[in-house]
């Protein structure tokens, strides 16, 4: 009822795909071993602190899902500017690195994983 498939295959490497779900964007970003490696690496940081195992599922770590907008007051960060390797949210410059965890700026928290479960390793489903 409320929640969305989308299949994998549709996204590249280095690249996100934005869907639309609930009316909100949600970013589904194939991350590069190099981002992976590098948030995997810096261990529990953020608002609240939480590792990159925790934002992701096991078995599929390449794949973040996170809603797209920033948790200070909405605007749709962009990635690949800001200072941490992530997202870049303009409106009042916070910065978020590849784990959407926050990590300078005024947004109070990491950017929201949604409920999602995979239905394959292709196929995730939202919601
Ligand atoms: Fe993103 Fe203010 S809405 S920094």
């Amino acid at each position: 009822l409320a929640s969305i498939e989308f299949d994998l295959t549709k996204v590249q490497e280095g690249q996100q795909v934005v869907i639309k779900w609930q009316g909100k964007p949600v970013f589904v970003r194939y991350r590069t071993p190099a981002e992976i490696q590098k948030v995997s690496a810096e261990g529990a940081v953020g608002s609240p602190p939480q590792t990159d195992v925790e934002r992701t599922k096991a078995g599929h770590e390449k794949y973040l899902v996170v809603i797209g907008s920033c948790t200070h007051l909405g605007c749709v960060p962009t990635f690949g500017t800001g200072d941490f390797g992530g997202w870049f949210c303009p409106c009042h410059g916070s910065h978020y690195d590849a784990s959407g965890r926050i990590r300078k700026g005024p947004a109070p928290l990491n950017l929201v994983v949604p409920n999602y479960e995979y239905m394959s390793d292709t196929r995730v489903k939202i919601g």
